[in-house]
């Protein structure tokens, strides 16, 4: 399946969008997609469908947040800890992100005509060479797209997330009053993002698996108990309602922190260095 999906969606469905549009629509949403596994056995299939299926539900969340007017996607693909399952399914899942990668380069066309920037947050250093070449590849050929964002986590966890921006804080020469939230934020993976106003979970599963816990101190957490390859649009309509229904306390919370003084700082030089880093990594 292509990461840009036609639009399949029904008038009523449209509809809905339109109701739900009345209401505060959230700029960013970020999913933690579980369950694939499960997916795959009860359907009596290998763990391989699961996750290509849940590629493909991917792919259609994301027409329907384009729809939605979601600027901002940020999805779980690959954590660091996983890295530790069976070499088999790890080897599925490097294939699966090789195969998707080289899709990215195919659809060239329709990912500029539709505004699509592709990134990525993770430890690059982490990932094969091949797939990482092609990821680099990716993320440069979107840079200058600016209509969505579709940030994708792999080889990530907000430990290692942290940590790295600590490293790269401790190499520059400033001093420890100088240091505050804004510069920590902007040595981050995700310093190009904004904070998700929504995670989604699927699966049942009731934990944040070291998933953006820098970026979510004033995020609406949703579990929802759906196998990540059954969410439908109902269940996607569904989060957007209960968002609109905690969306003026959550702003009451906003707006009370962010009266608090910032610095605004962010690591001099470090884009271009990143920058730089992803065409060593793309050529
Ligand atoms: C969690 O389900 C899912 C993953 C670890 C992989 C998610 C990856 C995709 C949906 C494909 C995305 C690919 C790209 C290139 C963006 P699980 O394996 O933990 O299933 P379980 O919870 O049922 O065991
Ligand atoms: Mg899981």
């Amino acid at each position: 399946m292509s990461w840009v999906v036609e639009n399949s969606l029904a008038w009523y469905h449209k509809l809905f969008i339109n109701i739900l549009k009345c209401g505060p629509i959230p700029r960013h949403i970020a999913f933690i997609m579980d369950g694939n596994r499960r997916y795959a056995s009860k359907q009596n299939v290998n763990k391989a469908v699961g996750h290509t299926r849940g590629f493909d539900k991917l792919a259609e969340t994301l027409l329907w947040c384009r729809e939605m007017g979601v600027r901002e996607v940020t999805v779980y693909a690959f954590s660091i800890e996983n890295f530790k399952r069976s070499e088999e399914e790890v080897e599925t899942l490097m294939q699966l992100a090789k195969e998707k990668y080289a899709k990215i380069l195919e659809e060239k066309d329709k990912l500029h005509e539709n505004g699509v920037c592709i990134r990525v947050i993770g430890n690059l250093n982490l990932i094969p060479k091949d797939l990482r070449k092609s990821i680099a590849q990716a993320v440069l050929m979107t840079k200058n797209n600016n209509k969505s964002f579709l940030n994708v986590a792999f080889a990530y966890t907000s430990r290692d997330e942290i940590t790295n921006s600590m490293q790269t804080i401790a190499t520059s020469d400033l001093d420890a009053e100088e240091i505050d939230s804004d510069l920590i934020s902007s040595c981050m993976y995700s310093s190009e993002s904004e904070r998700p106003d929504i995670l989604i979970r699927s699966s049942g599963e009731v934990r944040f698996s070291d998933f953006l816990l820098w970026q979510i101190w004033n995020t609406n957490v949703i579990f929802t108990d759906v196998l990540w390859p059954d969410f439908s649009v109902w269940h996607f309509f569904a989060c957007i309602f209960q968002y609109q229904r905690c969306y003026k306390n959550m702003q009451l919370v906003g707006e009370s922190l962010e009266k608090e003084p910032k610095g605004g700082k962010t690591m001099a030089g470090l884009e271009e260095r990143r920058l730089k880093q992803l065409e060593i990594y793309a050529s």
